[in-house]
């Protein structure tokens, strides 16, 4: 099996019958080589198990980027490429361990295709993360660097901005690769998606009200919301507007009292934050605070917030909420305004657009308590079975003949002969 192999990328990409391993060394001379491993054997999960997770999280292909020069060392994760290239962002983050970072992007790539899917996008789901120090290890050759392995998979990954990532730096990025998104409205893209992602997280936490109280007024309902970043203060302008009872906390007490100020909220601590009696707890801050030390804290009638992987353990989390009668908004469908936002620069940005597919996070919200409640599964495993539903009933498409499947060269000409 003959490969071509690209300088500096290390491409893993498994399928359901073998797996194949492209490599290149920073040598003048191409190696090629490929390895077939008929089945994942349990014993090599033991002494390896990034393969354990692969089969796991059913990803199509990872690649390692490496450019020790600019002390670049990147992994690009492909989950999912059914409904269309896989959009996702890249994260740059100090991890502890390579073990650590590939684990990230593999859990973040797999709630991109989710997320993407339940959004009714016609994407797949990818990520990326860069392993390194945000505050200490960027420069201009690592992101250049970067973008070229992003443009070697010439449109099956498209990246954005994550946690670690600023304008700078996408900017770099963007300078070596088209295949990028959510660039700056200066330079033609749909700049912050903050506020197209704090307002589905607002038509979310309306969506839980109405399944929870029969009616999706905030007014006087008392919200606490964790973090007074960038998605917190729109979604808290949100909810003023309804004359909620909002309640602040961030870990940097000046951020929650400015916010506080604005918005006329009471400011929290954040260690009272999670036994504080609510009717709807949103987080917007990190991911994994619903866990086994704060779960029999937690005071609220409604998890909804704009943190990505709100639940530690989804499953187990998940199920617990659903015993304790807290009704939980996946987090990746009701703050998918972000992706909404950033796929509709693709097809030439339009905010009001963008926003009204975002307002649509509303009924899917609905549609998923809707089949928990008809399944009895926790909201959860509802949102993952609907996006899998869609990710195989569109890509099950390709059976039907259609007009754009030319099989032979005479009926392709006719085609383009009827639509001159
Ligand atoms: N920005 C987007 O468009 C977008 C889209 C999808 C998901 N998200 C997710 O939403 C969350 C918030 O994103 P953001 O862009 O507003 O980030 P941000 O950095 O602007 O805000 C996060 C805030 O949380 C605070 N914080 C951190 N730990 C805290 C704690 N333990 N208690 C209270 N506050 C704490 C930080 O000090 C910061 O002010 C993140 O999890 C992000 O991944 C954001």
């Amino acid at each position: 099996m003959n490969y071509t192999v690209k300088r500096g990328i290390f491409y893993l990409s498994f399928g359901s019958a073998f797996l194949s391993l492209r490599r290149n060394i920073l040598t003048k001379k191409i190696m090629q080589e490929s390895l077939l491993i008929p089945k994942i054997e349990k014993t090599s999960e033991k002494n390896f198990p990034l393969f354990g997770e692969l089969a796991n999280l059913e990803h199509e292909q990872i690649v390692f980027c490496s450019r020790p020069e600019a002390g670049l060392r990147a992994i690009i994760a492909i989950h999912d490429t059914t409904l269309g290239p896989a959009l996702g962002g890249t994260r740059m983050w100090n991890y502890k361990s390579e073990a650590e970072a590939v684990k990230d992007v593999l859990r973040l790539s797999r709630g991109m295709t989710y997320k993407a899917a339940i959004s009714g996008l016609n994407l797949g789901g990818g990520k990326a993360v860069i392993i390194g120090d945000p505050q200490k290890d960027k420069n201009e050759h690592l992101f250049r660097a970067f973008g070229r392995f992003v443009d070697g998979l010439a449109g099956r990954y498209i990246t954005a901005e994550d946690v670690g990532m600023t304008e700078k730096e996408m900017e770099w990025i963007f300078a070596e690769t088209k295949y990028v998104t959510g660039i700056p409205k200066s330079l033609g893209g749909s700049g912050n998606p903050s506020p197209v992602t704090a307002y589905g997280v607002y038509m979310g936490i309306k969506a839980a009200a109405k399944q929870a109280y029969g009616s999706d007024s905030l007014a006087g309902k008392r919200v606490s919301i964790q973090g007074a970043g960038s998605v917190a203060s729109h979604l808290a302008r949100h909810l003023k507007s309804e004359n909620a009872e909002i309640y602040l906390s961030d870990i940097f007490p000046e951020k929650a009292d400015r916010l506080a100020a604005e918005t006329g909220a009471i400011v929290v601590s954040p260690d009272d934050l999670y036994a504080l009696n609510v009717n709807i707890f949103s987080p917007c801050a990190l991911g994994s605070v619903v866990n086994d030390d704060t779960i029999n804290h937690l005071n609220c009638d409604i998890i909804a917030g704009g943190a990505n992987n709100i639940l530690d353990e989804e499953n187990r989390h998940g199920e617990l909420l659903r015993q304790k009668g807290i009704l939980y908004a996946p987090d990746y469908v009701i703050n998918a305004g972000g992706i909404i936002n950033i796929a509709s620069e693709m097809e030439g940005y339009n905010e009001q657009h963008a926003l009204e597919k975002t307002s649509r996070i509303y009924d899917t919200t609905l549609e998923i308590f809707r089949f928990a409640d008809e399944h009895g599964i926790t909201t959860n495993e509802a949102s993952n079975r609907l996006a899998k539903r869609r990710i195989a009933g569109v890509g099950n498409l390709s059976n039907i003949y259609s007009s754009k499947s030319h099989f032979s060269k005479r009926m392709g000409e006719m085609y383009l002969r009827d639509r001159a």
